[in-house]
């Protein structure tokens, strides 16, 4: 009789490929998969009983900011609790590293956590310290455009010179040889903002050589959100990477609506070059409190607020009204601010979630202390509001988004598909209680319907718990992971 470790009986397998679930018997040993069938003669250390319960790939959340806290809170409940088995840090920008600050990490790297959170002066050093941490889940990251400028400029407020660039795409270079999944731009922070599209091309050219990837928080996702796309279009066809729009969305009233001539441009775009985007399921955005952003016609709430930190979970109307001024100049009191922005109609949100290049990415705060709820909420709600209640889309390519398309993206190698040989990253759900329960107002909530959860074959989040078998790695990107 065959033996393995773990065996998972008579699951719906959905295998990331698209296609609806199949009823399987999955086995497990040293880390991988080993056989996918009719497994019934075979013997196992343990064996889960998969009746009426789906068996997918683990998620991957492509859009986080989960780089300190990889290392800070290894358990990584919030994302192991909802299947996500990998993690993309260093987005938007920022990232951990490559960083030396000199003071106070500069908005938005803020939200990362405090000067004394970034302790990561080379890339190598981040990966050292993510083996040492031991996370519970793998982490593969991008290298942030405004940690690179913070590092290398006296001043955010204008373009880097010629010689600012190579420094910085020295450090790029530094962090691409040890496995970084690519570089990441968050231009519409004013911290970036005032950096050409020729600076972001110069430093973007050694990505290609590397295999890497760009993504982008583009310069505009409000009324020019089209030619901040054809910025981020460009930036890839020069350096001849892949583009990652990040968090697409038409935000702020004005230009509601336009999701569809938003997806009609992109896949335009898509004809001639590899361009994809995340997104996440919900009609309101958060990052710091941006005074370009106050509109008394949106509702604001603050997550937290070194000035006045009593204010945090009011409204900024409420807060403006208390003070007797108007929001904008709440807003300038409060700074620096976390907020939580209601600037996305539903129904763009719900059309771009649909697009068949639409990955997941939470875009989760970890460091807020009143988060969005997508941080804890994110993926059960892909599966249970949008795909179960609400069709958007079947659970196979629900399950597709979230595994084998960001596997294939980010170029991690043997993962994202339920096949032999690949990884064992594995969540078991049941499809028909699986739900986020994190709110705006209670936000710190774990999501029902997750049973368990496998990273590299362990046995690591169980009766809504984790095991403290924390077995994730870091993820170096596909060239130098096929090299080793
Ligand atoms: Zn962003
Ligand atoms: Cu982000």
């Amino acid at each position: 009789m065959p033996n393995c470790t773990t065996l998972i009986r008579s699951v719906l397998v959905a295998d990331g490929s698209g296609r609806s679930p199949e009823i399987a018997d999955v086995a497990l040993d040293h880390g991988r998969i080993v056989s996918i069938g009719n497994l019934r003669d075979w013997n196992a250390q343990n064996t889960f009983d998969g009746d009426g319960k789906v068996l997918a790939p683990g998620f991957i959340d492509v859009h986080t900011h989960d780089d300190t806290s990889v290392v800070r809170t290894p358990e990584m409940l919030p994302k192991l609790s909802q299947g996500v088995t990998t993690v993309v840090v260093g987005n938007c920008g920022i990232s951990a590293a490559p960083v030396q600050l000199r003071g106070e990490p500069p908005d938005p790297m803020n939200l990362l956590g405090e000067a004394g959170a970034f302790r990561y002066p080379t890339f190598a050093a981040y990966v050292e310290a993510i083996a040492a941490a031991r996370p519970a889940v793998n982490v593969a990251a991008l290298v942030g455009h405004t940690a690179l400028r913070s590092n290398h400029m006296d001043r955010l407020d204008r373009s880097a010179t010629d010689a600012e660039i190579q420094a910085m795409r020295g450090q790029l270079q530094e962090a691409l040889n040890h496995g970084a999944a690519g570089l990441s731009t968050g231009l519409a922070y004013l911290s970036a903002f005032s950096a050409s599209t020729e600076e972001v091309m110069g430093l973007a050219e050694p990505l290609a050589a590397a295999g890497a990837i760009y993504t982008t928080h583009m310069r505009s996702e409000t009324e020019t959100i089209l030619q901040a796309m054809d910025e981020a279009v460009r930036i890839g066809k020069h350096a001849r990477v892949p583009v990652l729009i990040s968090h697409l969305k038409c935000a702020g009233i004005a230009n509601w609506g336009r999701s569809a001539e938003v997806l009609g441009w992109l896949d335009q775009a898509r004809q001639s070059q590899s361009i994809g985007c995340d997104c996440y399921p919900y009609a309101a955005g958060s990052s710091t409190l941006d005074l370009r952003q106050v509109d008394e016609r949106v509702k604001i709430q603050i997550t937290w607020s070194k000035a006045h930190p009593e204010k945090a979970g009011q409204t900024l109307a409420q807060i403006a009204e208390a003070w007797g001024v108007q929001q904008i100049e709440a807003a300038r009191r409060l700074q620096p601010a976390g907020a939580i922005y209601h600037s996305i109609a539903e129904d763009d949100m719900q059309a771009i979630l649909r697009h068949p290049g639409t990955m997941i990415g939470s875009d989760g705060l970890p460091n807020d202390p009143l988060p969005h709820p997508r941080l804890w909420g994110t993926f059960p709600r892909v599966l249970g509001r949008y795909c179960r209640e609400q069709h958007l889309f079947p659970l196979g390519e629900a399950v597709r988004k979230m595994t084998s398309l960001p596997a294939q993206q980010f170029g991690l190698v043997d993962r994202g598909w339920i096949r032999e040989g690949y990884y064992a990253d594995l969540v078991l759900f049941d499809p028909a209680t699986v739900r986020d329960v994190a709110t705006f107002d209670d936000p710190v909530r774990l999501s029902e319907g997750i049973e368990a959860v496998w990273v590299n074959g362990s046995l690591s989040y169980r009766n809504q718990t984790a095991t403290h078998h924390r077995a994730g790695r870091f993820l170096p990107r596909k060239h130098l992971a096929s090299r080793q």
